[in-house]
């Protein structure tokens, strides 16, 4: 059922894209008889990696170099190829749980078993991943992680150095998920996982879906050389040359800075609208917390309440939000939801929160 007021949907705003821009260096490259052409080299055009290096030199503070990086279709292509390129049929890929659930889906390709681990205030519960080494042993080959700014909990992980130990004590990949580091609403969070590591154990992705316009399908995989080398024969498409050349143009002409300072001062306005209507509105027993950055407030309910029986209640106040059992590989029980500050205008957040809020009171007065 669609509803007026969708916080169930995890999009960014259209409003974040440098449309104007975007027409000039679009017809700008067209008219350069660049990016009609095939993609031609799997790890993604040498301009695109370039421009990418750059923004990650800027953002993680370290040297990224072209050839540490793959351009791919999005940060969802880039879970899948090192996915593919670590795993075999039957090998175990652990997932935070709750977890981004598409991610889950494209995991499921590689026929590989997924199990979640817990998660607590750091990140990535430790002792329950331990848990996990000892009784998977060699099959669990890889550790999907959203270290920052969670997507659906918004917890940020502070563990870093120790889930990066973990992974070479262990042996295992560990994929960060960086799709929103820079979209922090106060203070920045801490660097990139990577830079946990210096022995390849950890492999990064990122996005410029949240940054710029998801349609874009530009993401990145920033791995050691020789990794690059070896996932990059797991691709097999070399995506739009079209795209690779307007994100490049883009970055290269400076404007990336200010898109990126655009976007986080945009999105923690609506944060902050957010969080202002969930303290006047939302009932008191109602579990929830601010998270520093990212898109999504992670709500619990009380025991007796379930996500199910809430529906009910917001369809008729016609809003939505995403059930947490959809973004669990275990659903411990269905106590949890999510809602996205990111796609409504504001007024219409506020509204929406404010009918959420309603519907949590009718369905609270069944507790
Ligand atoms: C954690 C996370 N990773 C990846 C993506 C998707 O990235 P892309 O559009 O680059 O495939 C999303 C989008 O919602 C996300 O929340």
């Amino acid at each position: 059922m669609t509803s007026l007021f969708d916080l169930k949907t995890g999009y960014p705003d259209q409003k974040v894209v440098p449309l104007k821009r975007f027409a000039e260096i679009s017809a700008k490259v067209l008219r350069s008889g660049r990016g009609w052409q095939y993609g031609g080299d799997l790890q993604g055009i040498l301009p695109l990696r370039e421009q990418i290096a750059q923004f990650l030199t800027r953002y993680s503070g370290t040297t990224v170099t072209p050839n540490e990086l793959i351009a791919t279709n999005g940060a969802l292509n880039a879970i899948d190829i090192v996915c593919r390129a670590v795993t075999q049929r039957g090998d175990v890929v652990v997932v935070e749980d709750p977890t981004f659930y598409f991610v889950v889906q494209v995991l499921r390709l590689s026929h590989v078993e997924i199990i979640g681990v817990k998660m607590s205030d750091e990140g990535i519960d430790l002792d329950d991943l331990k848990r996990l080494v000892d009784r998977y042993g060699e099959r669990l080959k890889l550790v999907y992680t959203i270290p920052s700014y969670h997507n659906p909990t918004g917890v940020t992980a502070t563990n870093r150095d120790a889930l990066a130990q973990m992974a070479q004590r262990f042996n295992f990949t560990m994929l960060e998920d960086s799709t929103y580091q820079q979209l922090y609403y106060d203070t920045p969070p801490p660097p990139y996982l990577k830079l946990s590591d210096e022995s390849g154990h950890v492999v990064s992705v990122g996005s410029m879906s949240k940054l710029l316009m998801p349609s874009l399908r530009t993401g990145w995989i920033w791995a050691q050389p020789e990794q690059i080398q070896r996932f990059k024969m797991f691709r097999d498409d070399a995506g739009s040359s079209f795209t690779a050349h307007i994100v490049a143009d883009f970055i290269r002409s400076g404007e990336i800075a200010g898109q990126v300072e655009f976007a986080r001062n945009f999105y923690t306005r609506k944060h902050a609208r957010a969080i202002a209507a969930m303290d006047r509105y939302a009932p008191a027993w109602l579990d929830w917390s601010a998270p520093g950055g990212g898109f999504f407030i992670w709500a619990t309910l009380p025991k007796g309440l379930t996500a199910a029986q809430l529906q009910s209640f917001a369809d008729e106040c016609n809003v939505s939000f995403m059930p947490g059992r959809n973004c669990y590989v275990a659903p411990p029980d269905d106590q949890h939801f999510r809602l996205c500050f990111a796609m409504l205008d504001e007024d219409a957040l506020e509204q929406g929160i404010a009918r959420l809020s309603e519907a949590l009171e009718a369905a609270g007065k069944q507790l």
